[in-house]
Formats: structure tokens, C-alpha cells, sequence
């Protein structure tokens, strides 16, 4: 049997003062806290104090386990007192401990409660619903007047082979006609179309003829962007072939679809023009929405505004097609969407449709 080699009084009071230090250290924590800037977080620290505490004050490598270890050890008629010098810290330690952790439990629910609490008083936040955009309306309302007078609507693609953007239409290489529609190509010698008269083709193709179909689209021209042209803008190609189809049915149909999306007071105008894949050929006009036909600011004081070009399908366009023009004649026509909506909506530059400022989209709701 062994004497303690100091007395487990002074022991006990050592590590009771090593421990009241370090407990009001943990107190003064919170001036030492520079990542936890929310209470939760400093009461969270506070936690990890505690237990730290615990582990190194209580814990199985602690100082007062080490000393009842001991315990056996020690002479019959010191034991009691040199365990209940241990008992005694012990309990202090695990009371200030304990103590420390519930008012910090505590807090800590609090603060999650506050923090996840619903106050139903408080309004709503508001859903913001997208809408179309002006050109996907402006669309619609033409495919809706077209679907009504018996066309199809035709989607098809954007890049194509020189044959469906230029051979096809009756615009064989190096013929002039390709200037002004010079487009993008890409290294495999595709081309992103320059205009949705691509359809016409494909359309014949896949159905023959009789066939009255409409393709909206977009297209792209190596043109400088200005208030009136993109690089990219959309148009809207009509087909119509069949057995006896003439000028008359051209002018007919493109009336009927300027009255019904103009008003019925609507005067159109077919002006001589010249397209390759047509013949005859005619540009479009309409009388001006605004002002009737008198001049203002929308029609540029003429009283007319573009529609787009038309004309009665070329013999060679109906042959690259597969379709005998001895047996069917058919009309076209090629509308330009952006400027339609440009000339509607009274933009002053058509790029604002491609700028996405949501201040600009958000009036078409
Ligand atoms: C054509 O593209 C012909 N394919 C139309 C056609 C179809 C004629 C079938 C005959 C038969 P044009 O290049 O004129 O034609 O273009 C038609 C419309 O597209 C124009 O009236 C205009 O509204 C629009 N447009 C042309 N270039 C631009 C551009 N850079 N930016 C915006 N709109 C444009």
C-alpha cells in the first residue's frame, strides 16, 4: 500500500482551479469568436466548449481518473479522504458542466424555434410567371389564321446544304441573287439558312403536291445589324400548289390574312419585284394600321408597309421538288415576323427584340 505523493486535497484544488480557469475562459469566448457572427453559431461554439471541457476534466485520460485508479492502491486510513477529495471536484465539475450545457441547450432551441417559427401574417411572395415572347404572339396569331384557312404548319431545319438554300430555289451558283442572301456556313460546308423558303422543298418533297402548308422560322444574313435588320430574325414561308392555282388565289389569300390580322379595312398592294424561285414575283404591301392609308410615322408618311415577297411558284422549283409543273402551278410568299412586330408594337429598333431587357419584355404580358 502506497501514500499519495501529495496531499488529495491540494490535488483536488488544483484541478478545480485548472478547471474554473478554463470554464470562464469558454465564457469569455464569445469576444474570441470571429467566425460565429449569428447567435446559433456562438452558442454552438459554446457546446463544443462543454464537451471539450468534459472530456479533458471528466473524460477516461482526465486527471481525476487517473487519481481513482489510484484509489486501490493507497493506504486503508487515506482512502476515504483521498476519494472523496476526487468525488467531491468531480461533482462540482459535472454540476457547473451540466448546468452550462442545458442553459446553452436551451438557448440553442430557442433560437431554432424563432428562426424556423412561420409567421402566416407576413404577404406572400409573389410568383413571377413567364410569359411569350413578342415574336412567339405575333406568330401564333398568324399560324392561327393561316391554320384556319386549311394550311399545315411546317417546322424544319436551320442549317442546310447549299442545294435546299440556293440550287432548289432556282439559284444556282454564282448567280447574283445569292448576294444579298449570303449566310453562315459552317466547315462542313452547311449553311444556316437564309430563308424559309428552304421549306418549300422539303415540304414538296415529303408530300407532294396538292400541299398548303406554312413554315415559321428562323433565318440568318450576313447583314449588319441596324433599327431594321438582325443577323437573325424570323419569317413565315406559305406554299399553296395544286391543280389550277393562280395569281388571283395569291392575292385572295394574302388579303384575307391582312384583313384578319389588320382589320377588314386593310388594303393591300402587289408591287412587280423579282425572286429567283418565282415568276411572277411581287412584294407585298399593306395600308397602314396607324393612319389608315394618309401617311404618319409608323409607314414612314407612304401609307404602305411591307409585308414580304410572293409570287407564283418557278417551274424549276416545282421540278427540283419532284412535282410536274404541266400538272400543278402553286403561289408562295415570305413574310418577315420581326418587322411585323417591329411596325405593330411601334418599336423603334427591331433589335430590341434580341436585347432579353426584361423592362422591355415585360410590357407584351
Ligand atoms: C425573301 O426572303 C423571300 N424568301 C420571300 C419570298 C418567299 C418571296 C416566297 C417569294 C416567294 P426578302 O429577302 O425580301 O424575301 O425577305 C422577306 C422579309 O424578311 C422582308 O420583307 C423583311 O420583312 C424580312 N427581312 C429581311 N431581311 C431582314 C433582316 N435582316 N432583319 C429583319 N427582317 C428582315
Amino acid at each position: 500500500m502506497s501514500q499519495p505523493d501529495q496531499n488529495p486535497k491540494t490535488l483536488s484544488d488544483k484541478i478545480r482551479e485548472d478547471f474554473n480557469r478554463e470554464f470562464n475562459d469558454l465564457s469569455n469566448l464569445r469576444a474570441h469568436l470571429i467566425v460565429a457572427r449569428s447567435p446559433l453559431a456562438e452558442t454552438e461554439a459554446q457546446l463544443r466548449g462543454v464537451h471539450d471541457l468534459r472530456v479533458k476534466f471528466l473524460g477516461k485520460k482526465s486527471e481525476i481518473a487517473r487519481h481513482k485508479k489510484m484509489i486501490g492502491s493507497i493506504a486503508p486510513e487515506s482512502r476515504r479522504e483521498f476519494a472523496l477529495a476526487f468525488q467531491i471536484v468531480e461533482k462540482e465539475i459535472t454540476g457547473q458542466l451540466d448546468e452550462r450545457e442545458n442553459e446553452l441547450n436551451e438557448s440553442r432551441s430557442a433560437t431554432l424555434i424563432q428562426r424556423e417559427s412561420i409567421d402566416v401574417t407576413i404577404p406572400g411572395r409573389r410568383p413571377r410567371p413567364g410569359h411569350l415572347h413578342p415574336i412567339t404572339l405575333m406568330r401564333q396569331r398568324i399560324d392561327d389564321i393561316f391554320v384556319s384557312l386549311g394550311y399545315i404548319v411546317e417546322d424544319d431545319r436551320e442549317i442546310e446544304t447549299d442545294f435546299y438554300n440556293f440550287d432548289a430555289l432556282n439559284i444556282p451558283e454564282g448567280h447574283p441573287a445569292r448576294d444579298p442572301q449570303d449566310t453562315f456556313y459552317t466547315t462542313e460546308g452547311f449553311a444556316l439558312r437564309s430563308q424559309t423558303s428552304t421549306v418549300q422543298i422539303h415540304a414538296m418533297q415529303r408530300r407532294g403536291a396538292p400541299v398548303r402548308m406554312i413554315a415559321p422560322g428562323r433565318v440568318f444574313r450576313r447583314d449588319t445589324p441596324d433599327p431594321t435588320h438582325n443577323p437573325m430574325f424570323f419569317q413565315v414561308e406559305g406554299l399553296c400548289v395544286d391543280r389550277g392555282i393562280t395569281m388571283a388565289h395569291l392575292k385572295g389569300t394574302l388579303t384575307e390574312f391582312v384583313h384578319r390580322l389588320f382589320g377588314p379595312d386593310t388594303e393591300t398592294r402587289f408591287r412587280p419585284s423579282y425572286f429567283p424561285f418565282t415568276e411572277p414575283s411581287a412584294e407585298v404591301d399593306y395600308s397602314c394600321f396607324n393612319c389608315g392609308g394618309k401617311g404618319c410615322r409608323i409607314c414612314k408618311h407612304s401609307g404602305w408597309i411591307e409585308l414580304g415577297g410572293s409570287g407564283m411558284v418557278h417551274p424549276n422549283v416545282l421540278r427540283a421538288a419532284n412535282v410536274d409543273p404541266e400538272e400543278f402551278t402553286g403561289f408562295a410568299f415570305g413574310l418577315g415576323i420581326d418587322r411585323t412586330c417591329q411596325r405593330i408594337y411601334e418599336l423603334d429598333d427591331i433589335r430590341l427584340l434580341f436585347e432579353n431587357d426584361v423592362r422591355f419584355l415585360e410590357q407584351f404580358r
